[in-house]
Formats: structure tokens, C-alpha cells, sequence
């Protein structure tokens, strides 16, 4: 199947049956956040995979009584990192040295820049850049979730703050800012199994400036 079928196919899941995703589909999809683009390649983010009924109880009321949030199979929570650090910075430069076993005179000048910059900004701002990088991982995850048959559910419905200290992620250096329950659609459930997908048309979205 064409990937764009796969995106036709998917939709937001609204109830889950229960049944669980395999290892092998779950890898697949945390694989595809792990490859997904960043900026300055900086990947500030951290994903929690939670199996857990008790926690994924837990959750439910600080996300809106959602109940994908219990009936799916893997719940991700993405969490951005709550600030930029030299040590957080100098981790990736110092990983892709070694990763391509070579030092390069661009590169670390970019380092420098970026050290000399995001450090000393304020940590909401770097937050907020940072939680912009989780949307991309986010939809990188749909994305490769749509082409296994992996229903889920993207949710940005639940708060943060109470999310956050559920999972103790503020002690972390982290900040809740996406869910994503995995599972199957239980069809009989979900009111929006059966209900044709609503797109804009192509000419209220794109202007061709030639
Ligand atoms: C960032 C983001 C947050 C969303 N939050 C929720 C949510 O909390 N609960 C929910 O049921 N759907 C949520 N959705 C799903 C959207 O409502 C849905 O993607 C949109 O209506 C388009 O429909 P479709 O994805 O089913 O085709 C979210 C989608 C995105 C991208």
C-alpha cells in the first residue's frame, strides 16, 4: 500500500479494544521517533512507553477522561527537556563526533554558537523550542504506526502539569507534551470509526508562488 493510503486509513482513534501491539510494531514506531529530524539535531526530548494499567489509570483523569488513554496497548508520552544546558548541548555534539569519528572545524564552531545562545535564554523560550521538536517526533510515530495498521490516538487533551508529576518528570528535566495511545480501534465504540475523513481542499491549503 501506498504511505499516503496508510495516512487516508488513519484517523484519531476515539476507543481502543484492549488488544495489544507486538514488540516488533511498537520498536518500529519508537525507531521512526528516533529517526525523525530535529533542530541543530538536537533531539531534546525523551519518549515514556507506558504498559502499566495502574499508571495509564492514573493518567486517565489529568487527560480528560480520554479512554484510549486505559483501552490502548502502549501509551507514549513525549516530554521535551525544560531547558537547554551546555552539558545537554555538548552531549549530541560529542555523540556525532564520535558516531563519525571525526572532529570538524564547522561543526564545533556551530557548537559554539549554540552555546554561547540557547543556555542564556530563558528556559520557557527553550522549552517551547524544544517541545516544538516533540510535534515532529510525534508525527513521525503516527506516520509509522498508520503504515504498520497501528490505530492510536494523537492527544494533546490532558494537563501537563499533573501528567508531569505522575511520572516524576519535572525531577527529570523533562515536560509532558503529547500523549499517544497505540492500540486497536474497537469499532462498535468509536463514533468516529465509521465517519469519512474531513480534509480542506487542496486550494484552500496550497499557493503555488511561481
Ligand atoms: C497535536 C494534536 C492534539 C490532539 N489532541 C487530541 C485529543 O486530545 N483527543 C482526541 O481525541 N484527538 C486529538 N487530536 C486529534 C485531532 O482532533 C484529529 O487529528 C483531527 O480532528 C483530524 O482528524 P483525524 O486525525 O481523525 O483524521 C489531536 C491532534 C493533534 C495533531
Amino acid at each position: 500500500m501506498e504511505l499516503i493510503e496508510n495516512l487516508k486509513w488513519r484517523y484519531a482513534a476515539k476507543a481502543m479494544n484492549g488488544e495489544k501491539v507486538t514488540q516488533e510494531h511498537i520498536d518500529l514506531i519508537l525507531e521512526a521517533v528516533r529517526l525523525a529530524p530535529t533542530s541543530s539535531g538536537l533531539q531534546p526530548f525523551e519518549v515514556m512507553v507506558i504498559t502499566n494499567d495502574e499508571i495509564k489509570e492514573k493518567i486517565k483523569p489529568v487527560a480528560w477522561n480520554q479512554s484510549t488513554v486505559t483501552d490502548c496497548s502502549h501509551l507514549l508520552v513525549f516530554a521535551a527537556w525544560d531547558n537547554y544546558t551546555e552539558d545537554r548541548i555538548n552531549h549530541m555534539f560529542d555523540l556525532t563526533n564520535k558516531i563519525r569519528g571525526f572532529e570538524n572545524q564547522g561543526w564545533e564552531d556551530y557548537r559554539k554558537m549554540l552555546l554561547g545562545t540557547y543556555p542564556q535564554r530563558d528556559a520557557e523560550l527553550n522549552f517551547e523550542h524544544a517541545a516544538r521538536q516533540t510535534y515532529i517526533a510525534f508525527m513521525a510515530a503516527i506516520t509509522q504506526a498508520a503504515y504498520e495498521g497501528v490505530d492510536n490516538t494523537p492527544m494533546e487533551g490532558f494537563d501537563p502539569a499533573a501528567l508531569d508529576e505522575i511520572l516524576g518528570l519535572r525531577k527529570k528535566g523533562l515536560r509532558s507534551t503529547l500523549l499517544l495511545p497505540l492500540g486497536y480501534k474497537d469499532v462498535d465504540k468509536d463514533w468516529l470509526a465509521s465517519l469519512v475523513k474531513v480534509r480542506k481542499p487542496m486550494s484552500e491549503l496550497v499557493s503555488l508562488v511561481e
